[in-house]
């Protein structure tokens, strides 16, 4: 009998996937994540957008990184690979270290030193990693594994690796799937750049050819797949959001020492740098950079009020598609989505930043709780 149930990516989309046909899919069921409508912050801002975040902190390990690790590794492992190696600002780590511990395989992972957050480190530690901390940042450690998938019996898992992008590409898949459609912007955090490379290759697989409708073959076959009916006539405008301290976008060149709050997108020289300012200048998008203030004012505007927790390089996503909405830079009566990147969870010593506001201690008796509820909802 076979299973008709949900098994991730390679399962879903393998028509799409350059993987052999005998691969042996190493999977914790990434992928098919929701697509979250935010009427909440709409509304407030009294703006005719419908504007939707595809929440990605909902993968396996908490992040999108899930999408590519699948496909890499499992290609990795189809090539005989014993052990993967990665640099990382914390979650493709996790992913890494979770994807290896799922096939059996080891995993080497180089982070920068007392920068990655708490719950990311927790990950690599607990699926069996060996973590090698470095005297460095993350573009120190992306140049040493780089040398050592040239000098040591590893394969690089970072988005170098081309088969990373072609499962991140599964978003944009699922988005056209959910909407009908594309968007018409698509907004997300960037960092190494490997994402928004990854998206505009899903959308553009995506769209048909110009001039051709929804009964010419679309670009994966002779007009007779599974995803015919699904293929799209348009691309979205893509728009790369950065936070300031670590933004070479904005610069034009590389940062030397970049610094946020936001450590998931600490980096300073983009490994997918051309292939992102292809998608951007294609695309008809821009970049645009948010202050550390800026980032986590948006992280507790989306928990406070959509309860939707993503880590703080997620929330750069919203921040910019909110202040292109308000300028009307984004017009209204469009489609946006915004990729929220990584699950807040990851990072709880962010959160624990508005506790004083948020925890009150009280006697543990009725009236003091009635009390404190009262006080609340005066
Ligand atoms: N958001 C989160 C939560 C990330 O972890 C990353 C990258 C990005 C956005 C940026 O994506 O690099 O494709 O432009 N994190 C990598 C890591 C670098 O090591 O976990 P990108």
């Amino acid at each position: 009998m076979s299973e008709s149930r949900y098994t991730g990516l390679i399962g879903a989309y393998s028509d799409r996937l350059p993987l052999a046909a005998d691969a042996r899919p190493i999977s914790l069921g990434e992928g098919n994540t929701p697509l979250v409508r935010l009427h909440n912050l709409t509304d407030s801002l009294g703006v005719d957008v419908a504007l939707y975040v595809k929440y990605e902190g909902l993968n396996p390990t908490g992040s999108f990184k899930d999408r590519g690790m699948t496909v890499a590794v499992t290609q990795a492992v189809a090539e005989g690979s014993e052990a993967i190696i990665c640099a990382s600002t914390g979650n493709t780590s996790a992913s890494a270290a979770a994807y290896a511990a799922r096939a059996g395989i080891s995993a080497f992972v180089l982070i920068p030193d007392g920068k990655i957050a708490m719950g990311k480190l927790a990950q690599a530690i607990m699926h069996g990693a060996t973590v090698l901390q470095i005297r460095g940042n993350f573009d120190d450690g992306m140049r040493i594994v780089k040398e050592m998938a040239q000098t040591a019996p590893v394969s690089l898992v970072n988005s170098v690796n081309p088969y990373r992008l072609q499962g991140q590409k599964t978003a944009a898949f699922e988005i056209c799937e959910a909407l009908g459609r594309a968007p018409d912007y698509h907004c997300l955090p960037v960092g190494n750049a490997g994402n928004i490379t990854a998206y505009w290759m899903g959308y553009s697989e995506m769209a048909l050819a110009p001039g051709q409708t929804g009964t010419a073959a679309c670009s994966f076959c002779q007009g007779d797949c599974q995803y015919h009916q699904q293929a799209v006539s348009t691309r979205p405008v893509m728009v790369g959001y950065q936070a300031s301290g670590s933004a070479p976008f904005l610069r034009g060149e590389p940062v030397a020492q970049p610094e946020t709050v936001a450590t998931a997108i600490r980096i300073g020289a983009p490994q997918s740098w051309s292939q992102a300012l292809a998608a951007s200048r294609e695309s008809g998008g821009w970049f645009d950079e948010f202050t550390d203030d800026d980032i986590l004012e948006t992280q507790w505007l989306l928990a406070s009020q959509e309860g939707v927790f993503c880590e703080p390089a997620s929330a750069v996503s919203v921040a910019g598609a909110l202040r292109d909405i308000r300028a009307g830079r984004i017009e209204a009566g469009s489609t946006v989505v915004c990729t929220l990147t990584g699950h807040g969870l990851k990072d709880p010593d962010v959160a624990q930043r508005h506790a004083e506001a948020a925890v009150s201690t009280v006697d543990a008796d009725a009236d003091s709780v009635r009390r404190a509820i009262l006080q609340r909802l005066d």
